[in-house]
Parts: structure tokens; C-alpha cells; sequence
């Protein structure tokens, strides 16, 4: 199995899935995980997956995806910043244990048909997204490579998350290796909405842009993102929860 580190440095938005289904063995393993992120956490998170190889559960939108999908969790959450921001915190935990299962996944927002599917969301919740798991094909088609060209043709560089008055070459190595973590993770049209502060020994994870209303998804992915670049430098530690807070070692 990969490092949770090996897991960040891997992972990519999977929009190609082979005909092939998940195995039970690794089925279990994926819905402990949910049960165990459900408990932490109190959001609804739910597994989806067809019995038998066929019609794909979940239509995803031709434009962006190829192959069935045969297996996909449902992201469901307050509707609130915070609820907002845990189901992007949490989400990020199932991707890289996901993928580090060997599994392809994807963030998906928008570009799914949301009347195919049926999720039991509680009053005042919504999905705010689902996550098609699979098996990556071996080759990628060229349509879903020039989807990612594209989209992540405008990535910024480490040193632009940065906000402090330390140059960016001169800051901690597990606050650099924690940024490059963020800098890998997804972010709704890879906008990178999310900056780390350096200040007076402090770090904190502030929103610096809007994000068509998926900023704080954005932010809790990379809080996630964050912690394990900061552990796989030798730094164990965690976000307090909203915009702005700090970074406690643990
Ligand atoms: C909250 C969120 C929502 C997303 N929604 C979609 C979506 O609706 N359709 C899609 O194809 N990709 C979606 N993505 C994937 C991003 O486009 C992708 O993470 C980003 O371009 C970076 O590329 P990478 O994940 O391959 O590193 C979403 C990502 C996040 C974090």
C-alpha cells in the first residue's frame, strides 16, 4: 500500500475508469473507511456500488468522463462555511486512503446528472459532491489528458501560496513540504483558492479568492493536503476549524 505522502504525490483526477469492478476485500475496506469518517466527523457520507458489471450507477457527463463507473461516494454536509469545509476535510482523507488502495477518484461537483442518483440527505443538507471510484485505465485517453492540461495549465507555484514576511526559501522545510502537498491536492477548476500564512511562528490556511461557492471544500482539502506534507517532514499536526485558523502540532 503507498504512503499516506506517496498517496499525494500519485494522485490525480481520474476521468477515464476501466469496465472493471471494485473487489469485495476492497469494498469493505472503503466502506470502514466511511463508516470510521462518518463517526469522526457527523456528515453523511455514502457508498454506492453495482452488483454486477454493466450500465455505469452514476451518469457522468460525457464531456469530461469515459468508462463506467461502477462505484461512487455521495458527499453530504450541512450547507453552511464549516459543514462545508469538513466535507472537503474528509473527503480528502477517503481520495488518498482511495488511492491509496490503488484506486482512481475524481471531486465532481458539477458535472454529473444529479437526478441519477438517490441520496438520503438529511433537512437543510446537500451533496455537495460525489467521488466516482474505480480503476484508472491504463492509458489515458487524449481527451481527459487535454482536460487536465488544460485545467491544471494554470497552476501556481509554491512559492505564491506563501503569504509572510520570510522568503519563501528561508520558512520552515515541513511548512514548504506541507505547501507542496497543497499545491498537488484538487481544488474545484484547480482555482487554488487557498493560501498559507506565516507569521509571528504561526501558520494558518486563509481563502484568498472566491470559488464559485466551493472555496471552503477547497479549504479543507487543503488543510488535509497540508497536515500530510507536514507529518512526511516530521511534523504531526492539524487545522482548527474556518478561514484563517491556525495550525496546531500535535
Ligand atoms: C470541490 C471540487 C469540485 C470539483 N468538481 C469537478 C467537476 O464537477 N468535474 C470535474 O471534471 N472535475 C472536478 N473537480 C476536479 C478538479 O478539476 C481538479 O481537482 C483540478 O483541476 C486539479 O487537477 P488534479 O485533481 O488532476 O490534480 C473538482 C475538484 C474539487 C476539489
Amino acid at each position: 500500500m503507498l504512503t499516506m505522502w506517496e498517496a499525494v504525490q500519485t494522485r490525480i483526477s481520474c476521468r477515464s475508469y476501466e469496465d472493471r469492478l471494485i473487489e469485495p476485500e476492497i469494498l469493505a475496506k472503503l466502506t470502514a473507511c466511511i463508516d470510521a469518517l462518518n463517526a469522526e466527523s457527523g456528515l453523511r457520507f455514502q457508498l454506492f456500488t453495482a452488483g454486477e458489471k454493466g450500465q455505469s450507477i452514476i451518469k457522468m457527463s460525457p464531456a469530461m468522463f469515459s468508462g463506467p463507473v461502477y462505484t461512487f461516494a455521495a458527499l453530504a454536509g450541512g450547507e453552511d462555511p464549516l459543514s462545508s469545509e469538513k466535507v472537503g476535510y474528509y473527503g480528502e482523507k477517503l481520495v488518498l486512503y482511495a488511492t491509496q488502495l490503488g484506486l482512481g477518484t475524481c471531486w465532481v461537483a458539477g458535472t454529473y446528472d444529479r437526478n441519477s442518483i438517490k441520496v438520503d440527505v438529511p433537512d437543510g443538507w446537500k451533496v455537495w459532491d460525489v467521488i466516482p471510484l474505480g480503476y484508472a485505465t491504463d492509458r489515458i485517453p487524449m481527451k481527459q489528458k487535454m482536460i487536465r492540461a488544460t485545467i491544471r495549465r494554470s497552476d501556481r507555484k509554491p512559492e505564491q501560496f506563501l503569504e509572510s514576511d520570510t522568503a519563501y526559501a528561508d520558512v520552515p522545510e515541513w511548512i514548504r513540504k506541507g505547501i507542496e502537498a497543497v499545491l498537488k491536492g484538487p481544488s474545484a477548476v484547480n482555482q487554488q483558492p487557498v493560501n498559507i500564512v506565516y507569521k509571528d511562528g504561526k501558520v494558518c490556511a486563509r481563502i484568498w479568492k472566491d470559488g464559485r461557492g466551493l472555496q471552503y471544500n477547497d479549504l479543507g482539502i487543503a488543510k488535509k493536503q497540508f497536515e500530510v506534507g507536514a507529518a512526511e517532514a516530521g511534523v504531526e499536526g492539524h487545522f482548527l476549524p474556518g478561514d484563517g485558523a491556525e495550525f496546531i502540532i500535535e
